[in-house]
């Protein structure tokens, strides 16, 4: 019997200090005129010090396990696509699955960059279809804030921190994901990039003098590269699913520039009323951007059960990529009973349950030592 990866939960996470345009022409060189004009990005929301991309994470995927009417310990598979991890290791997904109390799922971290969301709904939509996995948290959460230099006019503009997630499941009713397509061009990697605080370039005094722990743009290649990919891979996708643009209820964008946008649209022969775009509110929030679009379109009522939705975006690596949805969630499942519970004593449990497996292992260590059994004679 054919399988099919359902769409059942949704959340967003984002962090409440509002930066406006304004605020940033008083510590740059630039102005909202520009700001506006050339990117449509109005404000963007910044992490406050005790959020992390994890803590963003965990609080989208909490909201998006209470509309599936999940339970944390049914998941299965928590997927993080990020380009802000909270460390090279662990994997932020291993932090977000404890904090979710997700006690029986694995979890790792996907890098994409921006095209991030739809590569990780890509491969958990695969693992659902082929019956390996019942269920998957695919989660984008991102703090750019932290690894963009603030001096520099040419990327403090643009970026946001932010989550999103979304629950996946599986049913033999169609509809969910019906198709995606993925690509990498990896000769354009140097046009966004995060230099060194890898193992390429480890920290250093120097790299940390050269700023070379920002990111580093060549906005005008990168913007030459999006307007070309983000029709082509929305025409790939649908043609895979045999599907005509006619045929497609809204388009969920990566939210970077207006402009890509509209260049897009402009591609595809579509008015813009067929895209969703938040990009002004939130600015580029990477792999966050179309979970939290989703979101979004769904609270202002722009997507309806069998509405088909193509999701398209693009980033560094290059990459870039698009996944088409056929919308079956009528509305968050009303009265789960870990929900009535409510989401402070889901996450209290977790936290409670982490505690104790921590001091677990150090009262193993106590009275086994550093010398305890590890099978070496
Ligand atoms: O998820 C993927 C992430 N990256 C992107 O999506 C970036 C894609 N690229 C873009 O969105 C656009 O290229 C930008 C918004 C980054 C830049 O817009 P642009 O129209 O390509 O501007 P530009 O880079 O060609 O710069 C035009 C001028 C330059 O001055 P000169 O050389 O003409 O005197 C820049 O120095 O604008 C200047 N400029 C600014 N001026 C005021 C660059 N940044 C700013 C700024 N405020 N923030």
């Amino acid at each position: 019997m054919a399988r099919y990866a359902h769409i059942t939960g949704w959340g967003m996470s984002l962090p409440a200090r509002v930066l406006t345009n304004q605020e940033l022409a008083r510590t740059v060189d630039t102005s909202d005129e520009w700001i506006v004009e050339r990117t449509g990005i109005r404000e963007r929301r910044v992490a406050s010090s005790s959020q992390t991309t994890a803590s963003l994470a965990t609080d989208a995927a909490l909201k998006a396990l209470a509309a599936a009417g999940l339970s944390p310990r049914q998941v299965q598979l928590v997927i993080v696509a990020t380009s802000t991890p909270e460390h090279i290791f662990p994997a932020t997904a291993c932090l977000v699955q404890d904090r979710i109390g997700a006690v029986s799922a694995g979890a790792f971290d996907l890098s994409a960059a921006c095209t991030g969301f739809v590569y990780a709904l890509s491969v958990a939509s695969q693992l659902i279809q082929t019956g390996a996995y019942q269920n998957a948290v695919v989660i984008g959460a991102e703090t750019l804030s932290r690894i963009i230099n603030w001096k520099d006019r040419s990327t403090c503009v643009l970026f946001g921190d932010g989550a999103g997630a979304l629950v996946l499941q599986a049913s033999s009713r169609p509809g969910g994901v019906l198709a995606f397509s993925i690509h990498s061009d990896g000769s354009g990697g140097d046009a966004l990039s995060l230099p060194a605080g890898g193992s390429r370039l480890p920290a250093s005094h120097e790299t940390v003098e050269q700023g070379l722990h920002y990111v580093s743009m060549n906005g005008r290649e990168v913007y030459r590269f999006a307007t070309r990919v983000m029709a082509a891979a929305t025409r790939e996708v649908l043609a895979k699913a045999g599907y005509v643009l006619s045929e497609v209820d809204l388009i969920i964008p990566h939210q970077a520039n207006q402009r890509i946008i509209e260049a897009a649209a402009k591609q595809l022969r579509l008015s813009m009323d067929r895209f969703f775009v938040n990009v002004d509110r939130y600015g580029n929030t990477s792999t966050a951007s179309i979970p939290i679009a989703i979101c979004e379109a769904f609270a202002a009522g722009r997507l309806h059960v069998g509405d088909r939705v193509v999701l398209v975006g693009f980033g560094a690596g290059l990459t870039w990529g698009a996944a088409l949805l056929q919308w079956v969630a009528h509305a968050p499942v009303p009265a789960a009973r870990w929900r009535l519970s409510g989401l402070f004593i889901v996450r209290a449990i977790a936290w409670l349950r982490s505690m104790l497996r921590r001091l677990s292992r150090r009262v193993e260590a106590f009275f086994f030592g550093e010398r305890g059994d590890t099978g070496h004679q």
